[in-house]
């Protein structure tokens, strides 16, 4: 079966809730990762980190950024950011993906890839990072009492990668609140935003996401933009988007279309 009739299939009969996380925990168990695994970290964002680094808030002194990646897969980008002098905690809920993440980046901040950095002077001043995987519900908030540190909480920078276009529409809202809870007052929220070349109404996962994060995040709709609603459209969303732009370079499944997006709080 191609790749993508295998994920669509699997998630064909799940339409409630309660059976999207363990949907994905079920392909984790029978080893089929490889229905979506790139490989390798998302170059968009390393050229983005290397390029921008004003874009990122200021560290406290004496600590360094904090980030989270959510729905972390094999933990590409959880390495790559550690290795970026970011702490990086990756979100996995599966148990097994949580093992697959801390045996990669074991191996990876020992051992690097070039493929972690676009520049060969890349490598942070400050060394790398710590790295936390952790087995939990990204709706939950139980798992972030181990995201403490110093006594304080929250993340200066999140990125969604193929997380969001995992859920169907109906947390699409939740996925907005809780980024909204998890962001650092300047923290930045990045998404590389896949698949924008599906229509609208193709299933998934991936689900399709042309106008779903501005519609999401500008905008505090539901995540499901109607072309004929357009001209209603309010300014009422959580956040506000300081950049957006097409990456010089992204994974070759987004067929050119990817975009980079990146969010502040509103307040
Ligand atoms: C499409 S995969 C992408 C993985 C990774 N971002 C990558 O680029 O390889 C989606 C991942 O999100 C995880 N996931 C799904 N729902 C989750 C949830 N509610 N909380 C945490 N992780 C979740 C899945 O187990 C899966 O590893």
């Amino acid at each position: 079966m191609p790749v993508q009739q295998r994920l669509l299939s699997h998630f064909a009969g799940r339409t409630d809730r309660g059976s999207q996380g363990s949907g994905w925990a079920e392909l984790w168990d029978n080893d089929e990762s490889d229905l979506w695994d790139r490989g390798q970290p998302s170059v968009a964002l390393i050229d983005w980190i290397e390029s921008r680094p004003d874009s990122l808030p200021k560290p406290a002194h004496g600590r360094r950024l904090r980030a989270l990646v959510p729905g972390c897969g094999k933990g590409y980008d959880v390495a790559m950011l550690a290795l970026h002098g970011f702490d990086v905690f990756g979100l996995e809920i599966s148990s097994i993906g949580g093992k697959t993440a801390e045996a990669y980046v074991e191996k990876e901040l020992a051992d690097p890839h070039e493929y972690n950095f676009a520049s060969s002077d890349a490598a942070p001043r400050n060394g790398i990072g710590k790295v936390e995987i952790i087995v939990g519900d990204f709706f939950d908030r139980l798992w972030e009492q181990n995201t403490v540190d110093d006594g304080t909480t929250g993340f200066d920078l999140i990125y969604d990668y193929t997380f969001l276009c995992a859920l169907p529409a109906m947390l699409r809202k939740d996925w907005a609140r809780r980024m909204s809870e998890l962001l650092t007052p300047q923290g930045v929220l990045v998404c590389l935003e896949f698949p924008l070349y599906k229509g609208a109404d193709e299933p998934g996962p991936p689900w399709p996401l042309k106008g779903v994060y501005w519609n999401l995040l500008a905008e505090g709709g539901d995540g499901t933009p109607k072309e004929a609603e357009a001209a209603t459209r309010s300014s009422n969303g959580m956040f506000v988007r300081v950049a957006y732009f097409k990456p010089p370079r992204s994974h070759s499944n987004g067929r050119g279309t990817d975009m980079l997006s990146v969010w502040r709080r509103k307040d």
